[in-house]
């Protein structure tokens, strides 16, 4: 089984991902590290962040054990993934990885922003997960504050507007919601809530799939 958990930044996605992967027993794969981890390697090299066919060597050549969580989830890491993650050679270089993952023996769960479009369009269960850009800014805030960064909500609202224009407005793979996927708003949903909503959405389309 194949399920795909595409979303916006901060929409809840990461940590429905893993709580359905640990349900299914599905491995999982966070593809928003590959971009991130390519985007930390070109910051660390000094790279251009526009130097397409560094950066494409940089992401070919990539091992995730090199990158520390902490340095992959600050937001400059955030900003720099979704601007190399524009660039086409970058994805390319990418998507073998992300392709053996998800038609593995075992299964898998991908999450990301283009998994139910380019990833994987056969997957057998595809999600889109959203909530409000103030609530999002609000969630992403907080967890910047808690490691200490002292930035204010306002600037991180902003900075995920400018976030999802650039996501869902590249050419190549934009974020978008697959057509077959189910939309989960988490606005107003406690983790626990988006979950279970999630957990009943799988099963749903799985019991749809298994009629059909
Ligand atoms: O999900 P995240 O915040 O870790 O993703 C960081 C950036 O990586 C995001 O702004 C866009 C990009 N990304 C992508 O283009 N495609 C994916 N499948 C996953 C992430």
């Amino acid at each position: 089984m194949i399920i795909a958990i595409d979303g916006t930044t901060a929409s809840g996605k990461g940590t429905i991902a893993k709580r359905l992967a640990a349900h299914y027993g599905l491995p999982h794969m966070d593809t928003g590290r590959l971009y991130r981890a390519t985007a930390v390697a070109a910051l660390k090299a000094g790279i251009p962040l526009d130097d397409a066919d560094a950066l494409a060597n940089m992401a070919r050549t990539l091992d995730l054990a090199d990158y520390q969580e902490a340095e992959l989830r600050t937001a400059e890491a955030g900003k720099a993934a979704s601007v190399v993650a524009v660039i086409p050679e970058v994805r390319q270089a990418l998507f073998e990885l992300q392709r053996a993952f998800a038609t593995q023996d075992l299964g898998a769960l991908l999450d990301g922003r283009d998994i139910g479009t380019v990833i994987a369009p056969d997957a057998d269960v595809k999600l889109w997960i959203d909530a409000s850009v103030e609530e999002r800014g609000y969630r992403r805030w907080k967890e910047l504050r808690g490691q200490g960064e002292d930035v204010t909500l306002e600037v991180v609202i902003e900075q995920l507007r400018v976030r999802d224009k650039r996501d869902q407005s590249r050419k190549d793979a934009p974020a978008e919601m697959a057509v077959d996927a189910v939309l989960i708003d988490t606005t107003e949903l406690s983790i626990e809530a988006a979950v279970e909503k999630a957990l009943a959405a799988v099963e749903a389309a799985l019991a749809r799939g298994n009629r059909t």
